[in-house]
């Protein structure tokens, strides 16, 4: 076991990516960073390993920021949520690096300069990194607005000499073509036997062998699929070995 990682379970089926988190936390650690996106379509398990590298991360200050559609036309508002904890530090910056952040954060009018407000970026998470390793998270990619994007990439590309891990996740298929650029792992669905492992932890009641498979086909993998479709398949599917195959919604 790492030693930055506390012990918590590993989400089915996601040892090589636990793996890879987990390295990329070490690396950190050691003043090695790095950043990864991790791509995959709805509900095939992105948050969900956010969740257990955040869990899991003892040691790290974990920053944390979400995309939200209703903020995509909001310039900087992704990277304001991220540096929330640490926008006290901005006292300490340079001048035009403090200036471009305060009105990228609406403390100051005018028009924000993006490299200034990306090495800005960059100088509040060395200083905060200095006193502890940092991991900054970044969920629902897809729904960053640009300005926020672009900055989270200038970063991405600027921690390999700093103790700080950034892991942001996006639908793929999704356009984010700041991100596209930055090393990425696209989550596949479960093989079948983590997938029928995720589909007996689902069941609260026993399943007609031919509903188990008639669902372990239609979710292909997908987490989100086999978690749900038990519940939509109706209590009829799910009294053993009564339910008819077509019980489960196409
Ligand atoms: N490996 C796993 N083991 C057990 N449950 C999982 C696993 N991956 C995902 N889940 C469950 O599947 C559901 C969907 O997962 P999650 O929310 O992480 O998907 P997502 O990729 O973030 O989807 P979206 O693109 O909609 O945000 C959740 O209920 C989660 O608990
Ligand atoms: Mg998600």
């Amino acid at each position: 076991m790492p030693a930055t990682r506390t012990d918590t379970a590993v989400p089915i089926g996601r040892h090589d990516e636990t793996r890879r988190l987990d390295a990329l936390l070490d690396e950190a650690r050691r003043g090695r960073g790095g950043a990864l996106v991790l791509r995959g379509e709805p509900g095939i398990g992105k948050s969900t390993l956010l969740e257990h590298l955040r869990s899991g991360a003892s040691g790290f200050l974990v920053m944390e920021a979400s995309g939200a559609e209703f903020e995509m036309e909001l310039p900087f508002a992704a990277l304001h949520q991220l540096l929330a904890p640490v926008t006290g530090r901005l006292a300490g910056l340079p001048v035009p690096h403090r200036t471009a952040l305060r009105t990228a954060f609406g403390l100051d009018t005018g028009a924000a300069d993006p490299f200034l407000v990306g090495v800005g970026s960059l100088g509040l998470l060395t200083e905060t990194a200095a006193e502890r390793p940092l991991l900054c998270l970044v969920d629902d990619a897809q729904w960053l607005d640009r300005a926020s994007a672009k900055a989270l990439a200038f970063l991405a590309r600027r921690v390999a000499a700093e103790p700080i891990a950034l892991v942001l996740a996006a639908r793929e298929g999704s356009a984010t073509p700041e991100l596209d650029g930055l090393p990425a792992h696209h989550l596949r669905g479960l093989g079948d036997a983590d997938a029928r492992a995720l589909l007996g932890a689902a069941l609260r009641a026993p399943l007609d062998d031919r509903v188990r498979d008639r669902i372990l086909a239609e979710a292909r993998g997908n987490p989100l699929a086999l978690v749900e479709l038990p519940r939509t398949a109706g209590l009829a599917g799910m009294a053993g070995g009564f339910a008819q195959p077509d019980s489960v919604p196409a």
